[in-house]
């Protein structure tokens, strides 16, 4: 029976075809390079590109100027984002009409507005195709197209399929991503993401299981449930939902770590802070964006929650785990934001006292209900907030890193960096935060345990010890 939750098999089959005929092609395009912006979900998706890509036969690069195709998957959360995209692709006008062969195409969410996707297809007739974010399994029969010389534009507002089964080159070696859901129906009145992701839709846990077992088998030993509010997970049957869902997960053989993001603060039940005290391989972290500390601003964000409901789960939170590290995003300058509702912030970190804040000015994105509030902040004002907030932020964290020194942490080893000669590693221990040491890339992928002796505003630095 058919599934609307996958890409038929049919269309599987017919896109693989599609993907060996181009890898037939004789003098077809070769290498691609892709260029990620944004957030998790995207990096994945780039994952999942470079699988389709590599399955017709072309070969990933890491030199933009030598790629026969170049990609960019795009993010259009703020605006400065946007305008990076804008600047990228029309700096390689110049490299098109010297090498008319090369193929330049872009995806990603901002190509899911509309409006911009058309006016990037005006203004950049040398772009060669765009696809939207529903549309990345059609990738094999557009580049065909492309290559018997056709512009195409591709972008479909049909969210309603989960296309299972890709392709996909993962590009981490010890840790590694699993998506769990697609979409959000949570509208904050300030984020485009629901326009441009569609509608909120789970996987099936049946399905979700076994890519981890797959994984587990195949070395991984950690990996990150990934949703823009994975907390409100329910498999398509209504069965499981994310507690349930974490503690089947916990189950599997051989699997070590397991890290999840983003759980919106509404949707985190007394049921889950259980689950995850409980189950010994879900890591200490939680990643939960306050966005403000304002009661008031938080309502007219949408954000269904106050600052006294945020602080009594960070309540429940420390009491159930006390060693758990908790990180967030905030905004300043949303509309109408008093210095009152912005001290109110500043307050809320101080009492939080995260391990890491990302911290954005608000940027007004078209077509959501925010971008019509009265009382838009100046720029000038938003600088001085989030300038004011970065600084509160650091102090907090002084104290929050200096805790681990004198400890020994046990690190998973993710990679490892060459400076001056000397070789660093780093990884990441249970709960969040990087630990760097001396060492060498055979360590990736291993467990191993540092003793932290300094700390930067990032990491804690260490060294190993046997
Ligand atoms: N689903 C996740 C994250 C979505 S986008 C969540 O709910 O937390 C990541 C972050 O970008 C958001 O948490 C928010 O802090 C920020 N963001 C989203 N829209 C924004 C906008 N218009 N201006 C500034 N920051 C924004
Ligand atoms: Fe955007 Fe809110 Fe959905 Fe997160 S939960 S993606 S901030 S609408
Ligand atoms: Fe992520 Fe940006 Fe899209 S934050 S979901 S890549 S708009």
């Amino acid at each position: 029976m058919a599934n609307k939750h996958m890409i038929s098999e049919t269309e599987r089959i017919t896109l693989l075809a599609t993907a060996a005929r181009i890898a037939d092609m004789s003098g077809a395009a070769k290498s691609f390079y892709i260029e990620t912006y944004g957030c998790q979900m995207n990096n994945h998706d780039s994952e999942r590109i470079a699988g389709i890509l590599e399955s017709c036969g072309l070969v990933m690069t890491a030199d933009k100027n030598s790629a026969s195709v170049i990609l960019f998957n795009t993010c259009c959360v703020r605006e400065h984002a946007e305008l990076k995209v804008f600047g990228n692709v029309g700096a390689l006008r110049a490299r098109k009409e010297e090498h008319p062969k090369l193929i330049i195409g872009i995806c990603g969410c901002m190509m899911q507005q509309e409006a911009v996707a058309k006016q990037l297809y005006r203004k950049y007739p040398f772009v060669d195709f765009i696809f939207g974010t529903h549309d990345m399994h059609r990738l094999p029969l557009i580049l065909e197209e492309v290559l018997q010389g056709k512009r195409v534009f591709a972008v479909s507002g049909d969210d309603a399929d989960i296309a299972e089964g890709l392709p996909i080159h993962r590009l981490g070696s010890a840790s590694t991503n699993v998506n769990i859901m697609y979409g959000c129906d949570n509208f904050c009145s300030y984020c485009i993401v629901p326009y441009v992701r569609g509608r909120e839709r789970s996987r099936s846990h049946e399905r979700i299981l076994a890519e981890i077992k797959h994984l587990v088998k195949s070395g991984y030993t950690e990996v990150t449930l990934l949703g823009q509010n994975v907390n409100s997970y329910r498999s398509p049957d209504g069965a499981v939902n994310f507690p349930e869902l974490l503690s089947m997960v916990n189950d599997i053989d051989g699997l070590q770590r397991i890290r999840f993001m983003t759980s919106h603060p509404k949707d985190l039940s007394d049921e889950l802070i259980a689950s995850m005290a409980q189950l010994s391989k879900v890591c200490r972290h939680i990643h939960l964006p306050v966005q403000s500390g304002s009661t008031e601003i938080l309502a007219a964000m949408n954000r269904r929650y106050s600052r006294e409901d945020y602080l009594e789960l960070v309540h429940k939170l420390r009491a159930a785990m006390p060693d758990i590290e908790i990180t967030t995003d905030i905004i300043v300058g949303f509309p109408g934001e008093s210095e009152r509702d912005f001290e109110a912030t500043l307050s809320l970190v101080r009492e939080v006292c995260y391990a890491s804040a990302y911290t954005f000015m608000y940027s007004k994105r078209s077509g959501t209900t925010a971008a019509q509030m009265p009382n838009q902040i100046p720029d000038d004002e938003k600088k001085r907030r989030l300038y004011a907030l970065n600084a509160c932020v650091a102090e907090t964290l002084e104290g929050a890193n200096e805790k681990y020194i004198g400890t020994t942490l046990n690190v998973l080893v993710e990679g490892c960096n060459a400076a001056r000669g000397n070789t660093v590693a780093y990884g990441k221990h249970f709960a969040y935060k990087t630990v760097l040491f001396p060492g060498d890339r055979d360590l990736i992928g291993k467990y191993v345990d540092v003793l932290i002796e300094g700390v930067t505003s990032n990491s804690l630095l260490g060294r190993r010890v046997e």
